[in-house]
């Protein structure tokens, strides 16, 4: 038996970290995609391995351990944790691919996490569904990370630009938002976990104001998702780079991240901002009349994408 599966990374246009205090947020799955592929493996070794990530280990599934062989994966605790909770421990071979760049702040984390219990299932025969997987995902997210809200998984699995409400209703936008969007992102990677943590520390030091902050995050999200159903750019802009100073408040911004935000800006994007859970990791720049030159601007210090929302969430085979 084989099976495969596949999940978009995804970008959060407003609403990162207040949406781990239940604040509403909005994010959308991107054109690019990590791809798990499974089948038994040849000896009665677990193994794990990414051409295109360079990095190879040898899996211990019964106890969550790995020795590696090549490369230094981060994402192999989210593959473990999957493993823990689907699979009977028979050895089997994991291929990973992705085009999504680690920690760039694009979820990275949980387009694997989702390809890779889709995959099981799938391998395992197991019955699933969006909701249910979606749900698994987020468990996965959470037992690694320690705080996790559900956003990236759900994008991930559901695919298309999405509105997560405050008790946790996702909405799909109907609008075709097919808005010319540049995401730029430094060699230094961001560690969710970490960022989520320092944000909550920050937060119990000072909560009168942080928690205005987030509650004020909360409320810029719901003006955007007006502007966005309207295709008011003008708007969806000026709401960005506001939301970018509340992220730089909550203590996730850095100077590579500044750099990008105000270089997208100086080269004409409306709107700039860090997206993702930021301490590294990536900007995201509307730029509807000058793309290329927004683009041009970033690549000279940091790398770039340019990015498409896509519909497609998870899909899978066997
Ligand atoms: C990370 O992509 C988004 C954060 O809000 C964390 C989370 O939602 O779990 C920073």
């Amino acid at each position: 038996m084989k099976a495969m599966a596949s999940a978009p990374a995804k970008t959060i246009l407003f609403g990162e970290h207040s949406v781990v205090y239940g604040e509403p947020a909005i994010a959308g799955a991107v054109n690019k995609r990590a791809v798990v592929k499974i089948r038994p493996s040849k000896s009665d070794k677990s193994i794990l391995k990414s051409y295109d990530l360079n990095f190879e280990a040898e899996l211990d599934t019964e106890n969550k351990k790995y020795v590696l062989k090549k490369g230094k994966p981060g994402i192999i605790r989210y593959i473990l944790e999957a493993l823990s909770k689907v699979h009977n421990h028979s050895p089997i071979e994991i291929l990973l691919s992705s085009n999504i760049p680690i920690g760039s702040g694009l979820g990275s984390s949980a387009a694997v996490t989702v390809a890779t219990l889709a995959a099981l299932y799938r391998y395992h025969n197991i019955r699933f569904n969006k909701k249910s997987l979606a749900h698994d995902a987020h468990m996965v997210e959470e037992a690694v990370q320690g705080i996790a809200s559900p956003l990236d998984t759900l994008v991930s699995t559901y695919g298309g630009l999405v509105y997560l409400s405050r008790n946790k209703k996702v909405e799909h936008f109907k609008v075709n938002f097919n808005a010319p969007f540049v995401v730029g992102y430094t060699n230094k990677h961001g560690n969710t976990g970490k960022m989520v943590k320092d944000v909550r520390l920050l937060k119990n030091r000072n909560p009168k104001v942080i928690n205005n902050v987030i509650s004020s995050m909360g409320q810029l999200t719901n003006y955007a998702k007006q502007a966005i159903l309207k295709r008011d750019f003008d708007k969806i802009g000026e709401l960005m780079n506001i939301n970018q100073g509340f992220l730089d408040v909550l203590g996730v911004n850095t100077f590579e991240l500044s750099r990008m935000v105000y270089r997208a800006r100086e080269c004409g994007a409306i709107g700039s901002k860090i997206t993702g859970a930021g301490g590294g990791g990536s900007i995201i720049a509307l730029c509807p009349n000058n793309i290329d030159q927004v683009a041009e601007g970033i690549s000279k210090e940091d790398n770039v994408l340019k990015i498409r929302f896509t519909r497609k969430g998870v899909s899978s085979r066997v």
